[in-house]
């Protein structure tokens, strides 16, 4: 029997513009998924596609057991994690001896099979690997680790990735000359936050651009202008959309000590609130 766990992960800055090839920062961050796989001839049934084409790929059969406090379709990378601890467990329960590297990729193919081609390797390669991460084109690097405190604010709005990529595909292609400068401050505040990482006022600032910016690409939706004006008022250096928009989850940088309240106020909308902080380790054995 073997028991490896996965962080989930937020976009801290530069999604969608990611997409385009400009730079993001995404942040690997608790709670984690942790997944149990045994080896037997009678394997488990009602087991998600992620799972199923972990044991369909690697040839094993094997039963397993979840257990996720990550919100499933948030947009906190969960099919990632599951997907990267299950790998995680079944090299170890079966000696197949996978490293981190071919666990990331092994997961982002998983990922693009079962999503049907548009998934992207960031969630993959930032929950193997733990920690803050500059996406620039097909390449990733690790940046110094920083404690930054977040609330994460949980809409519970359903929405779809893939739609809301589309959405701005399409808005390029109509008035590529206002959305192509989008992308491009979009990317240019990536860069600022990068310089700025350890300096919480500054940092808060440009998600607070970042959001603004999402919002003019038009993958907003009011729930999530609610929350990250409530976190505000609550304290928050700053506030955002983190992932696709159109719904799913916003996230906060807040003074230590304003956590809490950012926290209440979110909840007190209604939305769920996850206070966290960075993930170092990615996968881990348990
Ligand atoms: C979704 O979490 C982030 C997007 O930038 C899509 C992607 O990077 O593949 C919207």
């Amino acid at each position: 029997m073997a028991t490896w766990s996965a962080p989930g992960k937020v976009f801290l800055f530069g999604e969608h513009a990611v997409v385009y090839g400009k730079p993001g920062v995404a942040m690997a961050i608790r709670p984690r998924v942790s997944v149990t796989v045994r080896k037997s001839r009678n394997p488990s049934h009602a087991r998600s596609p992620y799972i199923e084409e972990c044991f369909r790929s690697t040839g094993v059969q094997g039963s397993v057991y979840i257990r996720s406090q990550l919100p499933s379709s948030s947009g906190l990378g969960s099919s990632a994690a599951v997907t990267a601890a299950t790998l995680a467990a079944i090299s170890d329960e079966f000696g197949l001896g996978f490293s981190r590297d071919e666990i990331a990729r092994r997961a982002h193919e998983i990922e693009r099979k079962v999503q049907k081609g548009r998934a992207s390797p960031t969630d993959t390669y930032v929950t193997t690997f733990g920690g803050i991460v500059l996406i620039t084109g097909d390449s990733k690097r690790r940046l110094p680790p920083q404690n930054l405190n977040l609330v994460i604010g949980n809409t519970l709005v359903s929405h779809s990735t893939a739609k809301m990529v589309e959405h701005v595909a399409r808005g390029r292609e109509r008035t590529p000359e206002i959305v192509d400068p989008i992308l491009e401050a979009i990317g240019a505040v990536t860069m600022r936050a990068v310089k700025s990482l350890n300096k919480p006022q500054p940092l808060g600032r440009c998600m607070d651009i970042n959001h603004a910016l999402l919002d003019a690409l038009g993958v907003g939706h009011p729930e999530l202008s609610k929350l990250v004006l409530t976190a505000r008022a609550a304290g928050a250096f700053g506030a955002k959309i983190t992932g696709a928009g159109g719904g799913g989850c916003m996230v906060a940088l807040c003074p230590k000590n304003a956590k809490s309240r950012v926290a209440g106020a979110i909840d007190a909308t209604g939305a769920r609130s996850i206070i966290t902080t960075l993930d170092t380790e990615g996968i881990r054995r348990e």
